[in-house]
């Protein structure tokens, strides 16, 4: 996911300014240098546009239709009646995000229905500015997607398969500091390949550790502060936070994608989305 358009619908100009209570203190030029500052680290590039003119947005989105791998877009009111910015995210084909700073389902009525929804890979609301930085994580992880997937299909191997999935989360994602693999045997998870600093957890016992329970639970599980955690394994005295998901498939765990970062509380829906869905594709290489 190299470039990407963030196209800002009406009134978003005035953020700052309007209706602080709603959409906080943050101005749209602030807005823009976080999520510029973010997408830098992410090795992405992006293009900002900001119009009260949906004909303006349209023609914006059209222009750069080439040049962008996605859009995160915040409609603005548009959202809930513009057919035509709905038919232009629809005609350009590119994975799209809708993002809203406010819950706009828990507001009033009519802004509860949106229009541009359904031609949108996804939508966040109600999560200030941190709702396009997920955007873009979103993005990232459905390249990711995309491309094991083309490699599952050429390369039946299954240690090759481990090895690209460790290798693309510790490629695309800054702020996974280590990430692992490890498969069940018998009752241990023992490891497979990572990428960061050698960890001394090499084998696990179920049960054992935040790995050891998501497995024994069948569930993720995000802890956002390690020290606070009991259950936690220490591996490196920087590590702040833990993701562990675990691959299963018809009900049977196979092993686990076990990701740390130094970073505390980074952690969100949005990783164990794009995390579970990862482990479904890597469940194939099982059951195939
Ligand atoms: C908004 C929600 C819309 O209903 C509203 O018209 C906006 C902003 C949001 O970011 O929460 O202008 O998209």
């Amino acid at each position: 996911m190299k470039n990407i358009i963030i196209v800002h619908g009406p009134n978003l100009n005035l953020l700052g300014e309007r209706e602080l209570g709603v959409y906080g203190t943050m101005t749209l030029k602030e807005l823009n240098s976080q999520i510029g500052q973010f997408a830098h680290q992410m090795n992405i590039e992006i293009k900002n546009f900001q119009s009260n003119h949906e004909g303006g947005l349209i023609d914006f989105i059209h222009e750069n239709r080439k040049w962008a791998n996605a859009i995160i877009i915040n409609p603005g009111a548009l959202t809930h009646y513009s057919y035509a910015l709905r038919d232009a995210i629809a005609s350009v084909n590119l994975p799209t995000v809708e993002v809203h700073l406010s819950d706009i389902h828990k507001r009033e009525e009519f802004r509860r229905h949106s229009v541009t929804k359904d031609v949108c890979a996804k939508q966040i609301v109600g999560r200030g500015k941190k709702g396009y930085l997920m955007g873009l994580e979103y993005l990232v992880g459905i390249k990711i997607i995309e491309e094991l997937q083309a490699f599952i299909l050429v390369t039946k191997n299954k240690d090759e398969v481990l090895k690209q999935t460790v290798k693309h989360l510790k490629g695309k994602y800054p702020k996974y500091t280590w990430v692992g693999i490890y498969l069940l045997e018998g009752d241990e998870l023992v490891l497979h390949n990572f990428m960061g600093k050698p960890s001394p957890h090499t084998r696990i016992p179920l049960g054992k550790g935040i790995c050891g329970a998501a497995v024994q639970e069948k569930r993720s599980i995000i802890v956002p502060d390690v020290n606070l955690d009991p259950r936690y394994l220490a591996c490196s005295v920087e590590t702040s936070s833990e993701i562990v998901v675990p691959i299963m498939a018809e009900g049977k765990a196979f092993g686990e994608i076990d990701i740390d970062s130094d970073l505390e509380n980074i952690f969100h829906e949005g990783d164990q989305e794009i995390l579970e869905k990862i482990c479904s594709l890597l469940t194939q290489i099982w059951l195939t």
